[in-house]
């Protein structure tokens, strides 16, 4: 039998990468620079499935292809915004993603950052690498007490719901949270947590913000000027969705105006160009989109885009089938 031709666009986990090169003709991008649009246009026509990830951004030009050879496309991660939905869908292509197996991973980075910005980590850490520390002091860095605080879920899906319970049950917080769709009581009560309907709602009432909605145009600058001005003037805001979410240049002026207590990132728009005045903010804790980057989670991943292509090349619909 002839064994499918897949291209994977990025270095993937060494274990996921031999099982792929057992199952299917697979290339590999072993330079693991990212492809550039007409690349990935011309894998389109030689392979039957592509296997990008969230460094490469598939939008309408990568689709203008007559007679595509690609039949699926498994995507190496859960948000798939950098993918032309309507491009892929003209095209009858399948898209899949690698839910589930990185929420805890993702949860527990967002807790890191929310620690790391309340308790001054970052800033603590640059002084004692660069020699700057003269010593203990009661006035020294003093931070922002996290634990018993109320803490707001913007995106209640599966890493939402991971962070609540990091939250709720590690650190008493209380858990306000807003999502589109209406969340199950049951859900709600497990973390302790009350729904809201709007960001406007939710804002007001958090000592700290947590980000868990998709990317995409539909959320581009969810967190503009006007909702960072509703952010009490010393809460935080913590962002490990995606980079567009938050309008940047509105974020540095609530830096460094104080009129927020500070924030922290793992993504940025625009990544991994970080906006030099970000870079200014001292109240910023920023780390280069660590959310999944473990062991663990990276090879899930990867087993997961194979369970998925196994269905797809036996005929089943594929689990994680998103358009
Ligand atoms: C994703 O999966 O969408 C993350 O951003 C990378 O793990």
């Amino acid at each position: 039998m002839i064994k499918p031709s897949v291209l994977v666009t990025r270095r993937w986990p060494a274990a996921v990468e031999a099982q792929l090169a057992e199952t299917y003709n697979a290339t590999f991008n072993s330079a693991d620079v990212p492809l550039a649009a007409c690349e990935m246009r011309d894998a389109m026509k030689r392979f039957d499935a592509v296997l990008p990830t969230v460094t490469d951004k598939l939008g309408a030009d990568v689709f203008e292809v007559t007679k595509p050879q690609a039949k699926i496309i498994g995507n190496y991660g859960v948000g798939y915004s950098h993918i032309d939905e309507a491009s892929a869908r003209d095209l009858g292509l399948t898209v899949t993603n690698t839910p589930d197996v990185l929420s805890e991973c993702t949860a527990d980075i967002a807790m890191t950052l929310m620690l790391m910005v309340a308790r001054r980590a970052g800033e603590g850490e640059r002084e004692v690498r660069d020699g700057r520390w003269t010593g203990w002091r009661p006035t020294h860095l003093v931070g922002t007490k996290v634990s018993g605080k109320t803490l707001g879920i913007i995106g209640f899906g599966r890493i939402g719901q991971e962070m609540a319970k990091r939250a709720h049950l590690g650190f008493g917080m209380k858990i306000v949270v807003q999502n589109r769709s209406q969340v199950a009581s049951e859900v709600l009560d497990t973390y302790g947590a009350i729904q809201v309907d709007t960001v406007e709602e939710l804002l007001p009432q958090c000592d700290f913000v947590s980000l868990h909605c998709p990317g995409g145009a539909a959320n581009r600058h969810l967190m503009n000027s006007a909702r960072l001005d509703l952010m009490k003037q010393d809460a935080f805001l913590i962002n490990t969705a995606r980079g567009e979410v938050i309008d940047e240049h509105a974020l540095i002026q609530a830096l460094m105006f104080g009129t927020i207590g500070g924030a922290a990132l793992d993504v940025f728009d625009g990544e991994p160009r970080i906006a030099p005045d970000l870079v200014q903010c001292d109240n910023l804790v920023m780390l280069p989109h660590l959310g999944s980057a473990t062991r663990e989670a990276r090879e899930a991943m990867g087993f997961r885009v194979l369970d998925n292509l196994e269905d797809f090349f036996s005929g089943r619909n594929p689990r994680d089938r998103v358009i």
